[in-house]
C-alpha cells in the first residue's frame, strides 16, 4: 500500500493524488474526470488529424472465394485462450455509475461471441474495492469474458510495490494476466498527470517474473510504439504488445477539452504518434516471434482483417464500441464487425481469420 507522503503517480485514469485509500468511494474529483473522458472522447473532435493508414491497405478481392462464408472459421488462440474471434474491446474505464454501465454492456458484448476485454481502470479497484460493481456485474450474473486482463498504468506498476499490486490486481478481478497502458503524452497533457516513466520498463520485466505464468500484455493508448519499444518490451519477456496506433482517440485532444489550459498544449498533438499501419510493421519487424495486437482507429472488421493480414494476432476497438455502448448497441456493432471480419476473410481468398497472410493483400500493400 502507498505510504504516507508517497507521491501517487498515475492520473490518467485511477484516483488522482493524494486519495484516502483506506476510504470508500473515490474523491467527486475523480469521478467528474472520470465522467468527463467517457464525454469527451465520445465527440467528433478528439480523433487524430492523421488517419491509421489502413486505408492504403487492400485485401484481395476472390470473386471465386472456392468455399461457403459460413465454413470460414474465426476462432483463434489468444494468450493461450480459445477465442470466438481474434477480436479485443480495447480497455476503458470504470469507476462511475455511466462507466459502470458501459462496462456491463462491453462485458457483455465480449462474453456471447467470446472475444477478449481488458478491464479498466484495475488500480482503483484495488484502491476502492466497492467499485468492483462499476467494473463487473454483481457476481452471479456477471458477464466474463473469455479472455479477461486486469489493466492498470505505467506509472502504478513503476511504484515500488507496482508487480506485487499488479498480481493482486489480477486475483481481485479473477482475471487471465495484465494489461499495462502505456500513455506518456496523455500524462504530460492532462492537468493531473504525472508523466514520469523512469523505471518502467524494468518494472514491466518484474511484473512479468511475479505474475508468471500469467501473461502481461503491454498497450499503448492511441499514439502507438516505436519499434525500439516494442523491442524493450519483448526483452521484458510480455506476452504480446498491443501498439495502440493513431489515427484513431487521440488523447491529448481528450484532455485537451477537458481543461482549457491542456487545450493549449494538446493542439500541437493532434497528429502526434505513430499510424496504426506504421505501429504494427515496426511491431512485427522489431519482435517478429512476439504477438501484436492491432488497434488504435479500428473502424469494423475489414480494418480487423487487414491487421491480420499484415501480420497481427488480433484487432482492438475502443471508441467505435464506446459510442455503441453509449447507445446501448454494444452486441449487434460488436456482431456486425465480426460479420464483416469473416465477410472480408471469405471474399480475401482465406479459409479463416487466422490464416489471413500476405498472400492475401493485394498488390501494393507489403507487410
Ligand atoms: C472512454 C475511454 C476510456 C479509456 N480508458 C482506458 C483505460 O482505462 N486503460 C487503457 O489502457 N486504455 C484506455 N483507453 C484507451 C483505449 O484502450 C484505446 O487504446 C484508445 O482509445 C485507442 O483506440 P480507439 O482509437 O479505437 O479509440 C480508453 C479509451 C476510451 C475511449
Amino acid at each position: 500500500m502507498a505510504r504516507p507522503g508517497d507521491h501517487v503517480a498515475g492520473a490518467t485514469w485511477g484516483p488522482a493524488s493524494g486519495v484516502d485509500r483506506t476510504a470508500g468511494p473515490p474523491s467527486p474529483s475523480l469521478s467528474e474526470r472520470k465522467a468527463d473522458h467517457l464525454q469527451h472522447a465520445a465527440r467528433p473532435d478528439v480523433v487524430h488529424a492523421r488517419p491509421t493508414g489502413l486505408a492504403a491497405v487492400r485485401l484481395r478481392h476472390r470473386a471465386l472465394p472456392q468455399r461457403d462464408l459460413a465454413d470460414v472459421r474465426l476462432d483463434t488462440e489468444l494468450l493461450g485462450v480459445r477465442l470466438h474471434a481474434p477480436l479485443v474491446i480495447s480497455a476503458m474505464t470504470g469507476g462511475t455509475g455511466t462507466a459502470g454501465e458501459v462496462n456491463e454492456r462491453l462485458a457483455r458484448a465480449a462474453t456471447h461471441p467470446g472475444v477478449a476485454m481488458p478491464r479498466g481502470p484495475a488500480r482503483a479497484l484495488l484502491d476502492h474495492p466497492g467499485l468492483l460493481r462499476t467494473s463487473r456485474a454483481a457476481p452471479g450474473t456477471e458477464a466474463r469474458p473469455p479472455l479477461l486482463l486486469a489493466n492498470l498504468g505505467a506509472a502504478q506498476i513503476r511504484r515500488p510495490d507496482g508487480p506485487q499490486r499488479a498480481a493482486a490486481l489480477v486475483e481481485l478481478l479473477g482475471a487471465d494476466g495484465l494489461s499495462v497502458h502505456l500513455n506518456p503524452i496523455q500524462e504530460a497533457v492532462q492537468p493531473e498527470g504525472e508523466p514520469r516513466f523512469a523505471g518502467v520498463a524494468e518494472a514491466i520485466a518484474e511484473a512479468v517474473a511475479v505474475l508468471a505464468p500469467l501473461p502481461v500484455v503491454v498497450k499503448e493508448v492511441g499514439f502507438g510504439m516505436d519499434g525500439e519499444d516494442v523491442a524493450l518490451l519483448a526483452r521484458a519477456g510480455v506476452g504480446a504488445v498491443d501498439v495502440a496506433g493513431a489515427g484513431g482517440t487521440n488523447w491529448a485532444l481528450v484532455e485537451g477539452r477537458r481543461a482549457s489550459g491542456a487545450g493549449d498544449l494538446a493542439g500541437a498533438f493532434a497528429s502526434w504518434g505513430v499510424a496504426t499501419l506504421d505501429a504494427l510493421r515496426a511491431a512485427r519487424a522489431a519482435a517478429p516471434g512476439l504477438p501484436v495486437i492491432a488497434s488504435g482507429g479500428l473502424q469494423d472488421g475489414v480494418d480487423v482483417a487487414k491487421c491480420l493480414a499484415l501480420g497481427a494476432c488480433a484487432g482492438g476497438l475502443a471508441r467505435v464500441l464506446l459510442l455503441a455502448a453509449q447507445a446501448d448497441r454494444a452486441d449487434e456493432v460488436l456482431g456486425t464487425v465480426i460479420e464483416q471480419l469473416r465477410i472480408a476473410t471469405w471474399a480475401a481468398g482465406a479459409p479463416g481469420a487466422g490464416a489471413l497472410a500476405t498472400e492475401h493483400l493485394a498488390d501494393g500493400a507489403h507487410a
